[in-house]
Order: structure tokens, then sequence, then C-alpha cells
């Protein structure tokens, strides 16, 4: 498994399972289970997805070792500031059935995300998380919480996919060694319907998913395919067998125009 070198030197798997809308039952315990088995050791969840606890018991039922599982989670709005944020890890650490995480995110940007920080920077620095960082923060919103931050966030999780590429924000990223990862890579099933994606599937005998998530780990972006499918489980992990072309991985950052599928971290009210 190819990993990115966060700027802490942790070692983060490029690919990662997905696990939204995932529900909180044994069906999605059986899931992590056999995503491990696959190959499958970085997880993505979230205490606003509510199934936290099927999560941690599928990694307590499955045959890795925590160790061996980069673990990500993520605070939920209503839980930001200080206190609240320092309460709500510990309830996702508990459901979890770990003490520490690899990665813990600000799952949206708000007016209180600086305080939510600070007490990032605090459990970082207390050795219960290994690394910290924030998601759908556009570049207004980075620059604000650098402005006050001690410690740079190491990942910024965001919408990313062939509509939406956000060359700006991408570089933004890169010169402040903030590492990008891509939610919703798959724009939740919609690649299919593309024409360019089409092709280059048939030219490497591949599926669409294989294509785009290809695609994205080949510009080091960090990606987390969610299924509920153990067949396309496995499918998305086969993506280390081949390389697109230069030309091929710019015709499909060419498709990009600006086209979200979820909300706008600049005009969406939580
Ligand atoms: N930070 C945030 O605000 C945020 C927001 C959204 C998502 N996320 C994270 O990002 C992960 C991925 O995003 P997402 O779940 O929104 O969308 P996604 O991964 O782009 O797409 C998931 C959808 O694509 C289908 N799918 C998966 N593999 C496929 C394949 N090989 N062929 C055809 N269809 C396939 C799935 O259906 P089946 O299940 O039937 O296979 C599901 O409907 C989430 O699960 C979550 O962990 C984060």
């Amino acid at each position: 498994m190819k990993t990115i070198t966060l700027h802490n030197n942790i070692e983060m798997p490029v690919l990662g399972f997905g696990t939204y809308q995932l529900e909180n039952n044994q069906a999605t315990s059986d899931l992590i289970i056999k995503a491990l088995d696959i190959g499958y050791r970085h997880i993505d969840t979230a205490s606003f997805y509510g199934n936290e606890e099927s999560i941690g018991k599928g990694i307590k039922e499955s045959s890795i070792s925590r160790e061996d599982i980069f673990l990500v989670t993520k605070v939920w709005n209503s839980d930001q500031g200080y206190d609240n944020t320092i309460k709500s890890f510990n309830e996702s650490l508990k459901k979890l059935q770990t003490d520490y995480l690899d990665l813990y995110l600000i799952h949206w940007p708000k007016d209180l995300s600086k305080e939510t920080w600070r007490a990032f920077e605090d459990l970082y620095k207390e050795n219960k998380i290994r690394s910290i960082g924030v998601s759908n923060f556009l570049i207004n919103h980075l620059e604000d919480l650098l402005s006050t931050a001690k410690i740079t966030p190491m990942v910024n999780q965001v919408e990313f996919h062939p509509y939406l590429v956000q060359p700006q924000l991408l570089d933004y990223c890169s010169k402040n060694n903030i590492k990008v990862e891509a939610w919703s890579p798959l724009m939740r099933g919609e690649i299919a319907n593309i024409d360019v994606i089409d092709k280059l599937a048939k030219k490497y005998n591949k599926t669409h998913a294989q294509i785009v998530l290809r695609w994205n780990v080949q510009l080091n972006i960090i990606t987390i395919p969610k299924s509920s499918n153990v067949d396309r489980i496995k499918s998305n992990f086969q993506i280390f067998d081949f390389e697109l072309t230069k030309e091929d991985m710019l015709s499909i950052s060419r498709l990009d125009r600006g086209k979200r599928i979820g909300p706008d971290p600049n005009n969406f009210d939580f």
C-alpha cells in the first residue's frame, strides 16, 4: 500500500475505506472485517455518521491489530469549541474501542474552529492523536486558522473528483505542507456517466472507479471510496497494478468544472 508522508512524518495509507451512510449495525462491522481482509488499512468515519460503535466492533473482531490500522474520525459542528471537542473526542474513542486516533479532523469550518483547533493541538501534544487535520476548509478558512494555529493541519479532507479539482486549493495546501484527501471521489457513483472516464476504463480494462481512484493516487491525493458491496470494496482496492499516462491524467483533470455534489463550505448554514 502506497503511503503519504504527513508533515510530522506519519505515514498515511493513500487509499482508505469511506463509511458515510453505513449504519450502526453488525452488517457494518462485517464490512469493516471484509475491508480489512481485502487489505484496507485506513478507515474514515465521523461522529456525525453515527456508526463509530460498529466500526470499533469490526476492528476488534478482525484479525488485524489496531496499530496496523490508520483510523480517522471527525468532530461534528455542534461539538466544536475547546471543552466540547475534548468531550466529543473521548466519546469517539469509547465508541471506537480505542485509546488513540491516527487522525482527527474538524468536519466543517465554523466560527469556533480556532478554539476547536486549540483542543486538537493539546490532544496531539498529549499523544492521544497521531495527526490532526481539517475537512471542508477552503483557502479563506485555512488562512484564518493558520493565523492562530501553533501546528499546521496535516490533512485537509475536501470534496474532490473529476468535476471538482480546485487547483488553487491544491496549490495552497501544497505550499503549506497540508496533504489533500478526497471525499466523494466517485461522485457517489456518477463518474460512470462521464465519457472520458468511460473511454479510459475501456482502454485500461479497468472499472470507472478504478480509473478515478488511480488518478487520485497518482496526484498524491489520499482517497476514501465508500461501498457497501464486497465486490466493489475489493475492486476499488485493485488500483496499484497499472499506471495512467501523463496525457490520460490530464484528460481527467481537464474535466474540472467547479461542480459540487455536496454543500459549499462558504455558503452552508449548519
Ligand atoms: N468530510 C466530509 O464532509 C465528507 C463528506 C462526504 C463523504 N466523506 C467521506 O468520504 C467517503 C466517500 O464519499 P461518499 O461516500 O460520499 O461517496 P463516494 O465514495 O464517491 O461514492 C459512494 C457511492 O458510490 C458507489 N460505489 C462505490 N464503489 C463503486 C464502484 N466500484 N462502482 C460503482 N459504484 C460504486 C457506492 O454504492 P455501493 O455502496 O452500493 O457500492 C456509493 O453509492 C465517505 O464514505 C466518507 O467517509 C466525507
